[in-house]
C-alpha cells in the first residue's frame, strides 16, 4: 500500500466541516484525546490538525503536502500553493465594516483600521489612494471600534450576527472567501497521482 497523503486541516470553526465532509467521502478520522495527528480508518490520508493561522506554513515547509484552509487565511500567509479544488462549505466575505452610529467626516487624517488581516487590509486601502493606519488584532476585532481603538475593521463576515451584536454595520466588501483544498508543488510534483485520485473520490461526493 501506498505511503498515506499528509494533509492539514485548521483546528476551530473549520474543523467540524472539514471533518464531516471527510467522513462522508470515507476518510473517517479519530482523534485520541488531545492528540492532534492521525491516521484515517482507510489508511490513505495522514491527517495533521493545526491552528488555521499557521496552516500554510505547515504546507509550505511540506510538513504536509495538503491542506484545507480559507482563502483569507492563505492570502495573509503569501504563500503560493496549488489550489486543487474549492470546498462547498465555509464561505464568508472580508468586509469593511464600522459603527452604525460613525459620522465619516469625523474621521480625520489617516483612517484607524483594526484588524486581523492585515495584507487585505492594506492591498485594499492602497487599490483605493486612501491613507490608513493598520492596527494588527489577534481577534475578537469588533471590540476595537466598541473600546475606541479605531473606527474601522476589516474582518470576516459570516451570519452577520457578530457584527450586530457590537453595532456594527458593512461598509464594503473587500473579498469573497472560499474554503479550498491547496497542494505544496513540490509535494503535488511526487504525489500528483494518489492527489488526483483523492480529488477525484472528494469530487465524487457522499460513497
Ligand atoms: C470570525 C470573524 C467574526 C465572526 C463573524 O471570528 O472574525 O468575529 O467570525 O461571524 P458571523 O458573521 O457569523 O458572526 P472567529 O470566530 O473566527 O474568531 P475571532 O473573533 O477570534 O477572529
Amino acid at each position: 500500500m501506498n505511503e498515506p497523503l499528509t494533509l492539514a486541516l485548521p483546528k476551530g470553526r473549520l474543523q467540524e466541516q472539514s471533518e464531516a465532509y471527510l467522513a462522508e467521502r470515507g476518510f473517517r478520522i479519530t482523534f485520541e484525546s488531545r492528540k492532534l495527528v492521525a491516521t484515517d480508518e482507510s489508511g490513505a490520508v495522514r491527517i495533521m490538525l493545526v491552528k488555521n493561522i499557521d496552516l500554510p506554513t505547515y504546507v509550505h515547509h511540506g510538513i504536509a503536502g495538503l491542506g484545507i484552509c480559507g482563502t483569507d487565511v492563505i492570502h495573509e500567509s503569501g504563500y503560493e500553493f496549488f489550489t486543487l479544488m474549492r470546498l462547498p462549505f465555509g464561505s464568508t466575505k472580508m468586509c469593511l465594516a464600522a459603527r452604525k452610529d460613525l459620522d465619516p467626516a469625523s474621521c480625520t487624517g489617516r483612517l484607524r483600521v483594526a484588524t486581523k488581516f492585515t495584507r487585505f487590509a492594506r492591498d485594499y486601502f492602497q487599490r483605493n489612494g486612501i491613507a490608513a493606519e493598520i492596527i494588527r488584532l489577534g481577534g475578537s476585532v469588533e471590540l476595537a471600534p466598541v473600546l475606541g481603538l479605531a473606527p474601522y475593521i476589516v474582518d470576516l463576515v459570516e451570519t452577520g450576527n457578530t457584527l450586530r451584536a457590537h453595532h456594527l454595520e458593512v461598509v464594503d466588501e473587500l473579498a469573497r472567501i472560499e474554503v479550498v483544498l491547496v497542494a505544496n508543488p513540490a509535494y503535488y510534483k511526487f504525489h500528483y497521482r494518489s492527489v488526483d485520485s483523492l480529488v477525484d473520490t472528494l469530487h465524487r461526493g457522499p460513497a
